[in-house]
């Protein structure tokens, strides 16, 4: 449903985020995770249309987002990290305004209205002034903005900022319920976000995804648990069903690729060091391995940067 191959942003001589490569596939919740400055904001507003690649290439439901803007726009809904405001409208004049802009057709409006302030639980606000509701209000109207069009494709940034625990439970209810229907991407700088609302995680850090993987997976990595980075030249589908078929491996995810290389994080099941199976594998399939290394310590320290508590939220 999302393609990020290759993506590089530059803002000036600050190179945002460098050759970022993943997928969210349709119906799932991905997380966006990494400290600030990672380019979490950065990305997601290149996978929305707002600010052009430097290079690389990004599709939303196979449009592309620099070529085929206009249909790429149509499938996606996005919550910005601050969301446009306009304090003097009323919540449902906004929805209607957002919704001729994204092309609902007027005789379907109001029902569309309706439909998105009751999944965003604000129907009781729907005729107070956007300027006079609470942060937690106006984050539910920027979704519900975002899902007026019924996207396909959700870009929320951040979208429990500055939340208190109530609200911030209430908008993980509401985003897991869009999921299935909806394919979904998160930021968040907040460790336990992701594993209360993603099904699957990508690791940013300084520009550069450093892990892939279940919210599971990631803690069992943090807990000592190792995975493997492979890069190896060769027909990827087969690479990743070999290196699958090696013991001890859990699950293989892509996490890189190009000019015919890719790069796999292999999970392992157990605390064995499967390194030497895994170089085996690829060189017995006459397959060129490039590198392989653990991305353990990185990650963890990665992990120490981000936010890892979160005292006053109860399950
Ligand atoms: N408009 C801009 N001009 C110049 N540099 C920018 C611009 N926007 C972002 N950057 C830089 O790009 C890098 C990535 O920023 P980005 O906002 O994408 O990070 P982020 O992961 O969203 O961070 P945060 O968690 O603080 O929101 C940072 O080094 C930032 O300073
Ligand atoms: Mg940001």
């Amino acid at each position: 449903m999302i393609e990020v191959h290759q993506l590089t942003k530059r803002y000036g001589p600050t190179v945002a985020v460098s050759e970022i490569s993943f997928e969210a596939s349709k119906g799932e919740v991905l997380g966006f995770l990494g400290p600030n400055g990672a380019g979490k904001t950065t990305t997601m507003r290149v996978i929305t249309g707002y600010l052009p690649p430097t290079s690389g290439k990004v599709t939303v439901a196979g449009y592309d987002v620099e070529e085929e803007s206009i249909e790429a726009r149509r499938h996606t809904g996005y919550l910005p990290e601050s969301p446009p405001v306009y304090p003097e409208m009323k919540v449902s004049e906004y929805l209607a305004f957002v919704g001729r802009i994204k092309g609902v057709p007027r005789g379907e409006l109001r029902k569309r209205v309706d439909e998105v302030s009751e999944k965003c639980a604000i129907a009781d606000v729907q005729s107070r002034q956007i300027g006079k509701l609470s942060k937690g209000y106006r984050q539910r109207v920027g979704l519900a903005q975002a899902l007026i069009h019924n996207p396909d494709v959700l870009i929320l940034d951040e979208p429990t900022a500055g939340l208190d625990p109530k609200q911030i439970h209430e908008t993980r209810d509401l985003i897991r319920g869009l999921s299935g229907e909806h394919t979904v991407v998160l930021s968040t700088h907040i460790l336990p976000e992701v594993s209360k609302t993603c099904d699957r995680v990508v690791v940013i850090n300084a520009g550069k995804v450093a892990a892939v993987g279940t919210p599971d997976e990631l803690t069992q990595r943090l807990q000592g648990f190792e995975s493997v980075l492979v890069t190896a030249e060769g027909p990827r589908e087969e690479i990743k069903a070999r290196l699958e078929r090696v013991e001890g491996v859990s699950r293989v995810e892509e996490s890189d690729g190009a000019n015919g290389r890719a790069t796999f994080e292999v999970h392992a099941t157990k605390e064995k060091d499967v390194r030497a199976e895994l170089a085996r594998a690829v060189v017995e399939s006459q397959w060129r391995l490039l590198e392989l290394r653990t991305s353990g310590m990185s990650l963890e320290d990665i992990f120490l940067k981000l936010t890892t508590h979160e005292e006053q939220i109860k399950n």
